[in-house]
């Protein structure tokens, strides 16, 4: 089966405009992932999906002096803002890269990181051989995707609300390809060993999201969310309008005191590369 890959360039305005409710809500995958890595000063790190650059700008504060991050991306747009934030950091560089056809040199980088983007790759296993094969003997490797819909009402809610009112995605969110594709933790852990990782370990990590209002959630989210950004955009007012309302319905049992605060649930995916065979 043909899968289109969506560009996300068609929401690299968006990411740059919420990039702070982006960082936020993924904080907590963030921490996780850093505490895997545990990155030193001189190490080489390549970032997959690398959305704004906001992370891999962190990344690169953490392996100066003497080592670099490459924070690449598929998106043409999304590598225009990487670009932009690699200007005036001296060891970090942008690229855009397929991560299921990586086209750099073998073992070049000491860790690969992938926060929130696997799942959008119609062949992970592939992409995964591409990070093994890119990762010294020993490298780490850090991939974070997102948890099954009913972990993820921040989410879930409105690609919900969007069905329920027929605004059409593509194919099925649990397909290849699709936002929940990875979200079994077994089939994750399977297929980093079958891309030939060692030591794999799969752990569920809980995010927050955090907005003002349902307004606020539904305005940001749909925004952010790809493939369901450019559905909604070619929508007609009164579908949109309709998906609103619902997606406040569906989001309101999270009201809080403190505004609205949906629960999230991240899968990480840590590995090491097996040493390879003396040639
Ligand atoms: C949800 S965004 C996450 C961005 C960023 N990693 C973050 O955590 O904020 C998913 C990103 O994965 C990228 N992506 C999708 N398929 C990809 C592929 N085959 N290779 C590299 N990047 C890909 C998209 O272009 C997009 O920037």
């Amino acid at each position: 089966m043909t899968v289109t890959t969506f560009d996300w360039s068609a929401v690299a305005p968006a990411w740059d405009a919420h990039r702070a409710q982006a960082e936020s809500t993924t904080s907590a995958v963030t921490t996780a992932v850093l505490d895997a890595l545990a990155l030193e000063p001189g190490q080489d790190v390549l970032e997959l999906g690398a959305g704004t650059g906001d992370f891999a700008v962190d990344l690169a504060g953490r392996v100066a002096p003497g080592g670099r991050v490459l924070a690449s991306d598929i998106a043409p747009g999304m590598v225009a803002l990487l670009a932009r934030a690699a200007d005036g950091v001296d060891n970090l560089g942008a690229a855009e890269i397929d991560a299921a056809a990586i086209g750099r040199a073998d073992a070049e980088f000491d860790a690969v990181v992938f926060r929130m983007g696997l799942m959008f790759v119609p062949e992970p296993v592939q992409a995964l051989r591409e990070c093994c094969r890119v990762l010294r003997d020993g490298g780490r490797l850090a991939v974070a995707v997102w948890a099954g819909p009913e972990h993820n009402p921040w989410l879930s809610s409105i690609g919900m609300a969007a069905m329920v009112h027929g605004v059409v995605v593509g194919g099925p969110p649990t397909g290849p390809g699709g936002l929940f594709s990875l979200a079994d933790p077994d089939r994750l852990q399977s297929i980093a060993e079958t891309a030939g990782f060692e030591q794999v370990e799969v752990r569920s990590v809980a995010t927050t999201a955090r907005f003002v209002s349902t307004d606020e959630h539904f305005a940001t989210v749909s925004a952010l969310a790809g493939p369901l950004a450019v559905a909604l955009g070619s929508a007609s007012t009164e579908q949109v309008e309709k998906v609103r309302q619902t997606a406040a319905e569906l989001a309101e049992p999270h009201r809080t005191d403190e505004g609205l605060v949906l629960p999230g649930r991240a899968l990480l995916l840590t590995a090491r590369a097996a040493a390879r065979p003396a040639s």
